[in-house]
């Protein structure tokens, strides 16, 4: 997704040295309904205090060098984030909900997206590592006040404390782009979590895909009390049959496309996506390289083999498309995505999660940084889907063949810049979240998307198919 787009964050705590990131238990995510005034206020502050922890956690455990350095041009120096965190979130909350004077107005322009690009903003004069810190930190402070007083109802703003929780959600994504931006650093590893549980007992038996039968559903959402606009509204789409893979397609399996020759034969690619890989010369999935007959990859400082039963991660939407071809399917589209993840037959209604309506917990879903790596496929059967479809959320971004374009009856909200300005042909949606995304970011009706050309993302893809069987 285009996070830098997406308003705001919040305030970093006191520096401490940090190795690991915080192992507690995701919070309960996203109110649902009928929250009393006083549950929503401490929801709200739990998932702002869990943003701030995973905020401090990732750029605590780095010296001051590592975080005005720009580890790639692609991404901004971590003290950018950690200062627009702040800064978006006194924006949003603070001057416009609270009607509060700006703290600095002079740095203002330094933390707009839109007015500095990534590979610009190194040479911009930022706020020092000391002085990101204790500016999010006394935003903070007073939005933790504000929220304190706030009737969080009588404005669009403010019903169920939207706007709060787009901030937590705002700050949680750009924790996702530091941990992005971590995993282009070089150096010794900075960052520990334990692995993820080992697949489960019947991972190996699962069926290699599953038909989902032609029909209508609803897609999007007009509840969610803290969708964004591009989710909304909720609307019917009627699809004809279709396969989706069980699981998402694991490094094993992409390495028999390496080994069959798929980089080398334009027959597999999209036009583009054949020039795009000659120009760039890709040969197989980022951070990979070749050792003796297998493969390694570098992952957060390590250098380890590639587990064959991972999905595999870092690859582009063109290599995610040349491998559904060669593999005689295609990508799924974001409906049929959406349809195989929410769609409960039973009752004909969509859900919140593939699971159900609660929230996600340890038992569903890789996410909220707890691990850093995908779980083997075939993991989490709590969470798979009414049609027994596995990992939809978690472990891997997953790429779709769908062009990023608003919903029947869309409306641009709470601003243009949010999704509306990057519909169109050149981004691809990816749905589901990744190890990365954090509960409160994560929805059955969540969509991110980006060009066809990224790969530090972590993104892999799961193949589908018309209905004849394989
Ligand atoms: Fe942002």
């Amino acid at each position: 997704m285009i996070d830098d787009a997406r308003p705001t964050g919040a305030p970093a705590g006191a520096p401490s040295p940090a190795a690991a990131l915080p192992q507690t238990p995701p919070p309960a995510a996203v109110p649902w309904e009928n929250l009393s005034r006083e549950a929503l206020r401490e929801t709200i502050a739990t998932e702002l205090l869990t943003a701030r922890a995973r905020t401090a956690a990732l750029t605590d455990c780095v010296e001051d060098p590592d975080l005005t350095a720009q580890h790639s041009p692609l991404m901004s120096p971590l003290v950018w984030d950690l200062a627009h965190i702040g800064n978006q979130e006194e924006l949003w909350l603070l001057r416009n909900i609270g009607g509060r004077d700006p703290m600095h107005p002079e740095i203002d322009p330094l933390y707009d997206a839109f007015e500095h690009p990534r590979a610009e903003r190194p040479s911009l004069p930022l706020l020092p590592p000391g002085e990101a810190r204790a500016y999010a930190h006394d935003v903070r402070g007073r939005v933790l006040d504000l929220l304190a007083a706030s009737p969080l109802e009588g404005a669009p703003l403010l019903d169920a404390g939207f706007a709060f929780g787009m901030i937590a959600q705002h700050e949680q994504q750009h924790d996702e782009t530091m941990l992005i931006t971590h995993q282009l650093r070089r150096g010794e590893p900075a960052l520990a979590a334990p692995p993820p549980p080992p697949a489960p007992a019947d991972a190996a038996a699962l069926p290699a895909e599953v038909l989902v039968p032609a029909g209508p559903f609803t897609m999007g959402t007009d509840t969610e009390p803290w969708a964004l606009d591009n989710e909304r509204p909720a609307h019917r789409v009627e699809l004809p049959a279709f396969r989706l893979d069980t699981t998402p397609v694991t490094n094993g399996a992409y390495q028999r496309f390496i080994a069959d020759g798929g980089y080398d034969d334009p027959r597999w690619w999209a036009p583009e996506g054949w020039q795009h890989r000659r120009q760039a010369g890709l040969s197989a999935p980022l951070f990979w390289q070749r050792e003796g007959g297998g493969w390694l990859r570098r992952r957060f400082g390590l250098l380890e083999p590639v587990p064959e039963d991972e999905p595999v991660l870092h690859v582009s939407w063109y290599e995610a498309d040349a491998y559904a071809r060669w593999a005689g399917r295609r990508l799924p589209t974001e409906a049929e995505w959406e349809k195989a993840a929410r769609h409960d037959p039973a009752a004909d209604r969509s859900r919140r999660y593939p699971w159900g309506d609660q929230p996600p917990a340890a038992e569903h879903a890789n996410l909220g940084q707890r691990h850093l790596r995908p779980a083997p496929a075939g993991s989490y059967p709590a969470g798979e889907s009414a049609y027994g479809v596995r990992q939809l959320m978690g472990d891997v971004w997953e790429w779709t063949a769908s062009d990023f374009r608003p919903y029947p009856g869309f409306r641009a909200w709470p601003y243009r810049e949010y999704s509306e300005v990057f519909f169109g042909p050149e981004y691809k949606v990816l749905r589901g979240g990744c190890f990365a995304v954090a509960p409160v970011a994560c929805r059955g009706t969540f969509r991110n998307w980006d060009y066809p050309v990224r790969r530090q993302i972590f993104a892999g893809f799961r193949t589908a198919a018309d209905p004849e069987p394989r």
